[in-house]
């Protein structure tokens, strides 16, 4: 399988998600800084892949450290720098923490065995994230049936993680199980996360899946040619409502109109259990050039006023269950989200 991001020689090696899917190129980051850039930038994007590419950019920035004098300073630096590059995804900040937590254990060791156990902790974070993905799709895929259709939104593919996916983790395991399912992929304008990464990495994989516009769901639903819906999560607060990529609510709000299952699929480092509901999420406003134009053509007039929020609140009364790796909550999820992991509270 594709790599999303890798460490190598000292390196963290990308491939960069702009491009897809006219070119596969890689990117090189030899400096945190690059690393923060290619996440504002959107080389890599993507809740989970995010969290990732932060713990290598802080690992990044301690090796490219040359004297233990003022080291506080220097990680705090690289901390801060990466903190700032986009506020939404739950996982960025959890995997600085992560990271932080090791610098505070591990300062009794040598400079150069600190820089080790870093690099370490950061691919920790990328090996954890595929195993949890793959528990993610071992918990949701029997609420997949033999022959449904499957619409999601954005791309939680492998390519918003460190491999193997969230939404479309559960989607591939059914898949391997041998169930036919297809998936629907909106489009997902402005950054068209959908036509261009989803439908590429499930055509890799022979899984079948058919584009539409994202105004065309409704339609769809109100044919009878969708079964269930599936997306991926950038925070979710303890209430359950759920922050994912822009048009999520308007798909939710018409799943329960069509009284079709509507599932988010996550890693619990997505839920912050700081924030009491959704609209305490931070939703970040994107460059109005992203809406103005596709692929660097301006469609409509060139300084027309623009709206770009790159994500919107779902509220947890539209989500039919959570899957995570610890396993399946429902509502009430206040609760059941904070017993996560705790048997009882698990169900299919
Ligand atoms: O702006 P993006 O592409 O980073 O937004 C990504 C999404 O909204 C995904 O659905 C979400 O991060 C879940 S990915 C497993």
């Amino acid at each position: 399988m594709l790599p999303t991001i890798e460490w190598r020689k000292d390196r963290v090696i990308m491939i960069d998600q702009r491009k897809l899917p006219v070119k596969e190129v890689y990117v090189e980051c030899t400096d945190y800084n690059q690393v923060a850039e290619a996440v504002e930038k959107m080389i890599i994007r993507g809740a989970p892949a995010i969290g990732v590419a932060a713990g290598y950019g802080v690992a990044l920035g301690l090796l490219k450290v040359e004297s233990e004098e003022n080291l506080d300073e220097e990680f705090n630096r690289i901390y801060r720098r990466l903190e700032r590059t986009r506020p939404t995804a739950n996982n960025l900040f959890w995997a600085l923490e992560r990271m932080k937590k090791t610098f505070k254990k591990n300062k009794r060791l040598s400079f150069s065995q600190l820089k080790k156990r870093m690099i370490q902790e950061a691919t920790d974070i990328e090996r954890e994230d595929i195993e949890t993905n793959k528990k993610i799709g071992i918990w949701g895929k029997d609420l997949l049936k033999d022959g449904q259709s499957v619409l999601t939104h954005c791309n939680a593919g492998l390519l918003a993680t460190a491999g193997y996916g969230t939404a479309l983790g559960v989607i591939r395991a059914a898949f391997q199980e041998g169930k036919k399912v297809q998936v629907y992929a909106g489009e997902t304008r402005p950054f068209l996360q959908g036509a261009r990464l989803t439908c590429w990495e499930l055509d890799k994989e022979n899984i079948p899946v058919t584009l539409i516009t994202d105004n065309m769901a409704g339609f769809l639903m109100q044919k009878g040619m969708i079964s269930a819906v599936m997306t991926g999560a950038d925070r979710i607060a303890k209430n359950g409502d759920t922050v994912n990529k822009i048009g999520t609510y308007t798909i939710a709000v018409l799943a329960k109109e069509h009284s079709l299952p509507f599932y988010v699929a996550a890693p619990s480092n997505t839920i912050d259990f700081n924030l009491a509901e959704g609209t305490e999420i931070p939703i970040e406003e994107r460059d109005p050039q992203e809406v103005r134009e596709i692929g660097g053509r301006c469609l409509t007039l060139p300084n027309v006023k623009v709206q770009n929020p790159a994500f919107d609140i779902t509220p947890a009364k539209y989500i039919s269950a959570i899957i995570t790796e610890k396993g399946i909550v429902r509502a009430p999820y206040e609760k059941n989200l904070k017993g996560l992991g705790r048997k009882k509270n698990l169900r299919r």
